[in-house]
């Protein structure tokens, strides 16, 4: 079973022409709630992809917002532990979509900070774990260190990025980031390369965008191209490669077919609006790839 232990937030989305600038006013298109949290869509993204049942660790308020939330992760056939705050609001995001697909994000975290390293379930029948880091980095830390022991698989997507501890990073089996992350976890200005050289993780994989994404395993590279489309929002794609990439491990599969149904499950979350509401199914996900050889 993987285990996803993160952020939970309900996204509220504006469409605009494009993103604001600092002191700019955009008059946007339509307004909508979405199931998000970076944790949250990592874990429907596993369990859409199939192969592998998936839990989520996270924290909701006691509120009206927490309840799409687990409605989204309950529909997905993801099993949950909460953790229920009576004293912070549900995490929340205020997101930009352009017209072009991209977006801009503020998060709230409320009640994701109160995610503790006593709060982690029991790790038996766990394979893999998976976060991310809008939750406390001493939490992360200590799942990371007591999976390690436990022997299960420690996956970590470094988003937002952040200056990470070294023993972390010595607790991790798969490091996944953007270009702009690689180059804050790495504290290098120079090359994809140059940075990943600068990271002993076993396993770095960076989502690399409209490049696609590559993958250094114990020094070797793999390269995989990005899938042509035209994005409708890209809210949720890293989520998505995140939670396929894993889910394909997983079940066993090598690096090279796991890098190429990641990049086919997030190129499909750019062609719908929305984090969760965006996220393939593992038939849309083949079908794709079938259409797409
Ligand atoms: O990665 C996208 C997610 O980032 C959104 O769903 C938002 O909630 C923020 O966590």
């Amino acid at each position: 079973m993987i285990l996803v232990a993160g952020s939970a937030n309900l996204d509220f989305v504006v469409r605009a022409p494009h993103i604001p600038s600092p002191g700019e006013t955009v008059m946007g298109h339509d307004f909508k709630t979405f199931p998000g949290g970076k944790g949250a869509n990592q874990a429907v993204a596993c369990a859409r992809a199939g192969g592998v049942p998936t839990t989520m660790l996270l924290a909701l308020g006691d509120d009206t917002f927490a309840q799409p939330l687990e409605a989204s992760l309950a529909a997905a056939g993801v099993s949950m532990h909460i953790k229920r705050c009576k004293d912070l609001p549900t995490g929340t995001a205020f997101i930009c979509v352009s017209d072009g697909g991209e977006n801009a994000i503020m998060v709230a975290p409320g009640a994701n900070t109160a995610l503790l390293p006593a709060d982690l379930p029991p790790l038996q029948g766990i394979s893999h774990l998976v976060m991310q880091l809008e939750t406390p980095l001493e939490t992360v830390a200590a799942y990371a260190d007591a999976a390690r022991t436990s022997g299960v698989f420690v996956v970590l997507n470094a988003a937002p990025a952040q200056t990470l501890p070294a023993a972390l990073l010595a607790s991790l089996d798969v490091l996944i980031v953007n270009q702009g992350e690689l180059a804050i976890v790495a504290d290098h200005g120079g090359s994809v390369d140059e940075c990943l050289a600068r990271l002993q993780v076993p396993c770095v994989v960076v989502t690399l965008g409209s490049q696609g994404s590559c993958a250094r395993v114990n020094g070797v590279v793999t390269r995989q191209a990005a899938f042509n489309i035209q994005p409708v929002d890209t809210t949720g794609a890293g989520d998505t490669f995140v939670g396929s990439f894993v889910a394909c491990l997983a079940q066993g599969q090598d690096i090279a077919t796991a890098l190429k149904t990641a990049n086919a499950a997030g190129a499909l979350a750019c062609l719908t609006a929305g984090a969760q509401s965006s996220i393939p199914t593992r038939s849309e996900v083949a079908l794709f790839l079938s259409q797409h050889a």
